[in-house]
């Protein structure tokens, strides 16, 4: 299994390396530069992330690896060439995309994820699971941001590609995306490995706003210190760097709060009635029991004391129901 998956490793390699060619060929990735350059992405970034593009023909991959006389079976594990149907040949998952080779902590290549640059499809489609990817198990950008984080005891967690090149290119190097997946355990005491500190900074939509709450159900039983940040409505990292710009963006990190405190404020809206108060008391008791320090269970408790006038010894016999109901 060794020897296969080494097979499977050098095979992203030769497609990385091809992906890379592509991009930089102007009548070929012409395209697909211009795309970057609008997004305000330039050669530096393109080189420093190993960019690459995946040409608009069925058989580009293909084409260049049979050249090289390197057996296809590999990429058909990768999935990067799929079996045509009905006895027609093979072609290549990655058409017509700007391509973001996806790195393990070791910095091998792993899988892509590649974003169309026009037309119909999906935004983005990445290379299926396969013996040495597990996206549940690998962060976008974690190789180049595991020093940062290391050196600021501090680890950000964005949503997308584009979101951790408009971090770094902004110099804020310790942002690393889950793209498209839910932040999970195995990410989690990945990051901790690097940084007792985990931020928060979803998109600021529906999903972002589900994604922070799964994410800090992941994160505070790890014993993670997790915060949150909240651009304007509708923003993304990149999309707000680009519009609001760096000294807006330093604005609302250094508004980052507890997570746990942003989770009382969605709950404890004013004005709400007693049974629905009484609900977000208990989700609330429920998140303060999934932190692993009873000190700091015992601070949090003090606050929603604070917050609702709720007795605090009250709040502290809920919070020991409940951590004894629990499977
Ligand atoms: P841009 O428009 O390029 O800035 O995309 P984004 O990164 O802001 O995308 P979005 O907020 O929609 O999604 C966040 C991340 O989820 C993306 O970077 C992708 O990793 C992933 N994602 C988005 N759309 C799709 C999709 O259609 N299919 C899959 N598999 N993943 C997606
Ligand atoms: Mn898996
Ligand atoms: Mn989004
Ligand atoms: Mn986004
Ligand atoms: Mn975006």
């Amino acid at each position: 299994a060794r020897r296969e998956n080494e097979k499977l490793r050098r095979l992203n390699e030769v497609a990385c390396g091809f992906y890379q060619q592509m991009l930089l060929q102007k009548s070929v990735g012409g395209a697909a530069q211009q795309y970057l350059n609008t997004r305000g992405y330039g050669q530096k970034m393109a080189q420093a992330f190993q960019l690459g593009y995946a040409p608009d023909r069925w058989d580009a991959l293909l084409t260049h690896l049979r050249e090289k006389g390197l057996d296809i079976d590999p990429a058909r594990r990768l999935g990067l060439v799929r079996p045509g149907k009905q006895g027609r040949g093979d072609y290549d998952l990655f058409r017509g995309r700007l391509i973001f080779p996806i790195f393990d902590h070791y910095g091998q290549v792993v899988a892509f994820g590649g974003r169309i640059l026009s037309g119909d499809g999906a935004k983005y489609i990445n290379s299926p699971e396969s013996p040495i990817y597990h996206k549940s198990r690998v962060l976008y950008g974690l190789y180049r941001a595991k020093e940062a984080m290391r050196r600021s005891d501090m680890a950000i967690v964005v949503e997308g590609y584009f979101d951790v090149l408009a971090m770094h290119r902004a110099g804020i190097t310790q942002a690393v995306a889950t793209c498209g997946t839910a932040l999970t355990l195995d990410h989690a005491r990945l990051l901790k490995r690097y940084a007792q500190k985990l931020v928060l900074l979803f998109d600021q939509d529906q999903a972002g706003q589900t994604a922070a709450l799964r994410a800090m159900e992941v994160a505070l039983p790890e014993g993670l210190e997790v915060q949150i940040v909240n651009l304007a409505p509708g923003e993304d990292p990149d999309s707000f760097l680009a519009g609001a710009g760096r000294e807006a963006f330093d604005n609302c990190l250094t508004r980052a709060r507890p997570v746990l405190e942003w989770y009382m404020d969605r709950l404890l809206v004013a004005g709400s009635g007693v049974s629905e108060q009484a609900r977000g008391v208990d989700e609330i008791l429920q998140r303060i029991g999934l932190l692993p320090g009873e000190i700091e269970r015992s601070l949090y408790l003090k606050q929603l004391a604070g917050r609702t006038g709720l007795a605090e010894d009250l709040l502290q016999r809920k919070l020991g129901e409940l951590q004894r109901s629990r499977p």
